[in-house]
């Protein structure tokens, strides 16, 4: 556990008191030096004020009260990082955060950029032991945070670790039956349902897109169920989620052509890593929801035998695609996964793929495009969902009119654009052929695996679109 609740609480430890007033610190903690430096700082507008009292930091976290609620909360998740800066910098093991205002959602928020921020993956340093992070545990006061808030940021920050540690695994120790493993283990644990098709179920199913991509695979494809369905579900049909798990995309035959444009692909599967994570946190935090997730695992990869750009499959759904780019596999799988999800008779189903480079070059990792068939209310409440968590949704028009670019002479569709433009779109344009029921569509290539880190957001994965989708999901139930 990461965080503990204590009745003990003492500016003899490391401590951050969030306030709106300097009035509210504790005078005696201070000396008179230091209440001027702070009300120095103050008028020049500091945020995270650090006072240095050698056997111990003290930091001061002030308000802004013309801030929105969100925003606030944001600030503190950044301000956060800071500090957990200086207390790994200085070897300390633990910190205490504190609200001086009484608002046990500011002390959330500060508890959760700083344990998204002190997260590593250093499994394969010789010295890892040197190399890792000194702050170990978070205090927070046990009078203000509720047990159950408490307990759930602990789940959540569990799961966001998990999630990253699937993708930061280079695919030499993530193919897709190591990744099958991962699975079998979070469902046992947490207390999910799984269920794994095999490469000859996936033939009988008719799935060509998987089968395609995965031609060229030493390793056969996995077609994985998850189900968490708790008997006091508030929905009566179930939410489909869809992870796209690339393991590894090399591209195909149509094979990545710039430099270094391979080197972060483990990470293609960061969708799929999502929505393991969040059913082992549904799980464990018995969300009301039933929830069901579909996860096409393989790689994309060429070994002689590899589908080709000039292919024609025939998809699970019936439709035919001219396969004009093995580059863009991930529709290829996602597609077959969401024409299976019609047989659940879904309220909604919601897909999460690193799919197109188009989605970094529009909003590099600050935001999230998504895309929806008329699913409006729930677009809404993913907008309202993402502004919490700082997840960021800015969402992309379906116009009829984009159908054009994909546009086949001899098929029912190509799986990319005729013309160069709108590649995100054009993306969710294609998957918009194969959904029968209210869809919304996040492409999380931006934000999901970074090769710098921005606060909280940890270089390599991020997790991104865990939190968004749990919020999503306790708001909606
Ligand atoms: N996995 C990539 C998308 C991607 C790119 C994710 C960069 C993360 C960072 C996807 O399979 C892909 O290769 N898409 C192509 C589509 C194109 C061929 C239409 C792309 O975006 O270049
Ligand atoms: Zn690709
Ligand atoms: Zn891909």
């Amino acid at each position: 556990m990461f965080i503990t609740q204590t009745d003990t609480f003492s500016t003899k430890n490391n401590t951050v008191l969030i306030t709106d007033s300097i009035e509210k610190l504790p005078a005696s903690d201070f000396s008179k030096q230091e209440l001027e430096y702070i009300s120095r700082r103050q008028q020049d507008e500091a945020q995270l004020i650090t006072i240095n009292h050698l056997t111990n930091f003290l930091f001061v976290q002030l308000l802004d009260d013309k801030l929105a609620v969100f925003e606030q909360q944001e600030k503190l998740r950044r301000s956060a990082a800071k500090c957990v800066k200086t207390i790994n910098q200085h070897k300390y093991e633990s910190l205490y955060i504190t609200d001086l205002t009484g608002e046990p959602a500011n002390v959330s928020a500060f508890v959760e950029g700083a344990l998204l921020s002190n997260y590593q993956f250093i499994k394969y340093f010789k010295t890892k032991e040197k190399k890792a992070n000194s702050l170990k545990q978070i205090y927070v006061p046990k009078g203000l945070c509720s047990e159950k808030s408490v307990h759930e940021s602990n789940l959540l920050l569990e799961a966001v670790y998990r999630s990253r540690d699937l993708v930061n695994e280079p695919q030499l120790g993530m193919n897709t039956p190591q990744f099958v493993q991962q699975l079998e283990e979070m469902s046992k644990n947490a207390g999910f349902k799984l269920e794994v098709f095999n490469k000859k179920k996936v033939e009988t199913l008719k799935m060509g897109g998987m089968l395609a991509v995965n031609k060229g695979s030493e390793t056969p494809l996995r077609f994985c169920i998850l189900e968490w369905r708790p008997d006091n579900a508030k929905n009566e049909q179930p939410i489909v989620l869809v992870g796209k798990g690339i393991m590894y995309d090399s591209g195909g035959l149509s094979l990545k052509p710039t430099r270094n444009s391979m080197d972060q692909m483990k990470s293609d599967m960061s969708g799929a890593a999502v929505v393991a994570g969040l059913f082992q946190l549904a799980a464990k935090a018995q969300l009301p929801v039933h929830l069901i997730g579909l996860i096409p695992v393989t790689d994309n990869r060429i070994n002689g035998h590899e589908y080709a750009p000039g292919d024609v499959i025939r998809m699970h759904n019936g439709l035919s695609v001219e396969v004009m780019n093995t580059d863009a596999e991930g529709r290829l799988i996602l597609a077959d996964a969401l024409s299976y999800a019609k047989r659940y008779n879904p309220e909604l189903v919601i897909d999460i793929a690193t799919l197109t480079g188009a989605a970094k070059a529009l909003l590099t990792h600050r935001g999230i495009p998504a895309m929806t068939n008329n699913a409006t209310s729930a677009m809404d409440l993913l907008k309202e969902s993402g502004t919490a968590v700082h997840e960021r949704i800015v969402e992309l028009p379906l116009w009829e009119e984009f159908n054009d670019v994909l546009k086949s002479d001899i098929a029912d569709l190509r799986n990319i654009a005729s013309v160069p433009g709108g590649g995100v779109i054009a993306a969710g344009k294609f998957l918009e052929h194969f959904v029968e029921y209210p869809w919304l569509h996040l492409d999380i290539a931006g934000m999901a695996f970074l090769s710098t880190s921005d606060g909280y957001l940890t270089k390599g994965a991020t997790a991104a679109g865990l939190r968004l989708l749990f919020r999503f999901l306790k708001n909606y139930s």
